[in-house]
C-alpha cells in the first residue's frame, strides 16, 4: 500500500481541529472540510494561533509553524478532498451519520484511499458496512487534547485489511503519537481500562465505605493516581461520564464488572455535572475546586500496640507515634491489622483476635506508610472509636495523612488497584490488544503512574489475584472474579507483560 502523505478531515470541530494540527506538524498536507460554513476556515485561524503561542513560548521554530499552517488546505466542497490518501471523520457521534458520510465518500475518493473513523462509542464495523469495501475502514480514535495527548487507538474492524492497519501505523509513527492497535470492541483500550477506576470507585461510595473525596485522596496521595476517579468524573462531566458508563456495561451484555451505580444517574438528573457547571461531585469557586475538611487528628495517648505480621514501615510510625509494642496481642489495647482482601471483622475473627480491640491499615503500598503518605484505616463495627483514634493520632504523630473509612474487604487502594489490573488483564485476555499496547494505551491516554499490568506486577500478581478472591468470597459479587490472564501469571509467577 502506499504511503500517506495527503490526508482529509471531515468535521473540524474540537477533535477535527486537534486532528488537522498533529496531521500538519506530522509532515503530511492536510484537507480540511466541515459542513458547516466557515468552520473549517475557523478551524485554521484557531491551529495558528495555538502554533503562535507555541512559538511565543519557544517550543516551535517560526519556520516549523509556517510550513505546518502551509500544508493545512481548507476544502470549500467535499468533492475537493477527492485525491487524499486517508481520510478521518470528526463528524457528529451518530451511526446513522457516520454510516452516511463514508457512502458518500465512498462515491468521491479512489479506491486506494483509507477511511477512518475518530468515534469513541460506534462500532467502526457498523461504520465500514456502508461502503462498497469495508476492507478500507478502520478506526483511529484520538484523545482530546489532540496535540498534547500522544497516543492514537489504530482500530481494526471485522473486515478491516491488514495492510491498512499497517499503512495507518506507518502513518502514526511518523508523527510525536504512539499508535496502539486493538480490536473492535466496546471503550477499545483506554475507555475500557478506564472502568477500573471510575466504577470501583463509585462502589465504594455506593456502599458507604467511604466520601468521594476519600478515594480520590486516596487514589492520588497513596496511590500516585493524578486525579482520582471523582476528580475525573467532574472534568470529563458526568452527564457525558453516565452514557459512557451504561454503553459499555450494556456492550458487554451486563457484565458485573462494568456495573454502574444508581447514584451517578441521581446526580444527572440534578445537573450535577461538574466542573463545567461549577458543582459535581465537588463544588468549583472561580474555578478552583473546594476540598471538603478532613476529619479533625484526634488527641494522642499513651496505648500498647500489638501488630501482627511483619509490616515493619508500619511498626516504626506506630513507635514513632509514641505507641509501645506488645508480644501478646492480650496484652495490648490495640491490635493492628493488615489485611490484604478482606475486611476488619473478617481478618479479626480468622486470626482469633477480639474485634473490640482490632483496627486494620492498608499495607498493600509501602509508600503510604512513610512519613508524608497516607494511610488508611478500618474497624470493626465493634471497634470503639477512641480505640481508632489511638491508631490515627499516632499515625498523624508520626507525619502521615489518615483516611479512616467503614469496614471493608480491600480498604480502598485494594479494591480500586486490583479492578485495574484486572480489567487490563481481561483486555489482554481477549486479545483485544497486545500487553505492550494495554501499557502505552493506558500511561499515555489516562496518566496513570505506571501501566496497568505493570502495576499488577509491582505489587505481584499473586497479592491482585489474593485480593480478588477475598472480595469476590466476601461480598459474593462476580465483579470481582479474577480474569484467567491473572490467574495463570500468578500461579505460574509470571509477570502479568507476558504474552501467550
Ligand atoms: N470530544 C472528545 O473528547 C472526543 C474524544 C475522542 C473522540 N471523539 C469523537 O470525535 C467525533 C467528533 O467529536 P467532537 O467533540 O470534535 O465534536 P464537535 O461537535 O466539536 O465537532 C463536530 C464537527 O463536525 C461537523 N459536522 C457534523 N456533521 C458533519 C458532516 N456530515 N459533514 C461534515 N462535517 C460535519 C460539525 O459542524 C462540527 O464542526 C465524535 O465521533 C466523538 O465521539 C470525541
Amino acid at each position: 500500500m502506499a504511503e500517506i502523505g495527503k490526508i482529509a478531515v471531515i468535521g473540524t470541530g474540537t477533535m477535527g481541529r486537534g486532528i488537522v494540527q498533529w496531521a500538519a506538524e506530522g509532515g503530511a498536507t492536510v484537507l480540511a472540510f466541515d459542513e458547516r460554513e466557515g468552520a473549517a476556515a475557523g478551524a485554521k485561524t484557531f491551529i495558528s494561533d495555538m502554533l503562535q503561542r507555541a512559538v511565543s513560548r519557544g517550543r516551535m521554530a517560526e519556520a516549523d509553524r509556517d510550513a505546518a499552517l502551509g500544508r493545512i488546505v481548507v476544502a470549500e466542497r467535499m468533492e475537493d478532498i477527492a485525491d487524499a490518501d486517508l481520510v478521518v471523520e470528526a463528524i457528529i457521534e451518530d451511526l446513522d451519520a457516520k454510516r452516511d458520510l463514508f457512502r458518500r465518500l465512498d462515491g468521491i475518493v479512489g479506491e486506494n484511499t483509507i477511511l477512518v473513523s475518530n468515534t469513541s462509542s460506534l462500532s467502526v464495523t457498523a461504520c465500514a458496512s456502508a461502503c462498497r469495501d469495508p476492507g478500507r475502514v478502520a478506526g483511529l480514535h484520538f484523545f482530546n487534547p489532540v496535540p498534547l495527548m500522544k497516543v492514537v487507538e489504530v482500530i481494526s474492524g471485522e473486515r478491516t485489511r491488514p495492510e491498512v492497519i499497517d499503512a495507518l501505523l506507518a502513518f502514526v509513527a511518523r508523527t510525536k503519537h504512539a499508535p496502539v492497535v486493538c480490536s473492535d470492541t466496546p471503550g477499545f483500550i483506554v475507555n475500557h481500562a478506564g472502568r477500573g477506576l471510575g466504577t470501583e470507585g463509585l462502589r465504594i461510595i455506593q456502599e458507604g465505605v467511604a466520601t468521594f473525596a476519600d478515594v480520590d485522596r486516596v487514589m492520588r496521595q497513596c496511590a500516585g493516581f493524578p486525579m482520582g476517579p471523582f476528580e475525573l468524573l467532574d472534568l470529563t462531566g458526568l452527564d457525558v461520564s453516565a452514557k459512557v458508563l451504561r454503553e459499555i456495561y450494556d456492550a458487554y451484555f451486563q457484565d458485573p464488572r462494568y456495573k454502574p451505580t444508581p447514584l451517578v444517574y441521581r446526580r444527572v438528573e440534578a445537573g450535577l455535572f461538574g466542573r463545567k457547571v461549577g458543582e459535581g461531585f465537588y463544588r468549583y469557586q472561580d474555578g478552583s475546586k473546594v476540598e471538603p475538611p478532613e476529619a479533625e487528628v484526634p488527641q494522642r495517648v499513651p496505648a500498647r500496640f500489638f501488630l501482627e505480621g511483619g509490616e515493619e514501615a508500619l511498626a516504626a510510625r506506630l513507635r514513632e507515634g509514641g505507641l509501645t509494642p506488645v508480644d501478646d496481642a492480650a496484652d495490648a489495647d490495640v491490635v493492628v491489622l493488615c489485611p490484604f482482601g478482606d475486611d476488619a471483622t473478617t481478618a479479626a475473627l480468622a486470626g482469633n483476635y477480639q474485634p473490640e480491640k482490632v483496627v486494620a491499615v492498608d499495607a498493600l503500598l509501602p509508600a503510604c506508610l512513610e512519613s508524608g503518605g497516607r494511610a488508611t484505616l478500618m474497624a470493626t463495627l465493634v471497634t470503639p472509636k477512641e480505640t481508632v483514634d489511638i491508631v490515627h493520632a499516632a499515625l498523624a504523630a508520626a507525619g502521615l495523612r489518615v483516611t479512616r473509612i467503614a469496614d471493608s474487604p480491600g480498604f480502598i487502594a485494594q479494591r480500586v488497584l486490583a479492578n485495574i489490573v484486572n480489567t487490563a488483564c481481561e483486555i489482554a485476555q481477549q486479545r483485544i490488544a497486545t500487553p505492550q499496547d494495554i501499557e502505552t494505551g493506558v500511561s499515555r491516554g489516562l496518566g496513570y503512574p505506571q501501566g496497568p499490568l505493570a502495576i499488577g506486577d509491582t505489587i505481584g500478581p499473586r497479592r491482585i489475584l489474593d485480593i480478588l478472591e477475598r472480595l469476590q468470597a466476601i461480598t459474593g459479587d462476580p465483579r470481582y472474579r479474577p480474569s484467567l490472564w491473572l490467574r495463570r501469571r500468578a500461579n505460574l509467577g509470571l509477570s502479568l507483560k507476558t504474552a501467550e
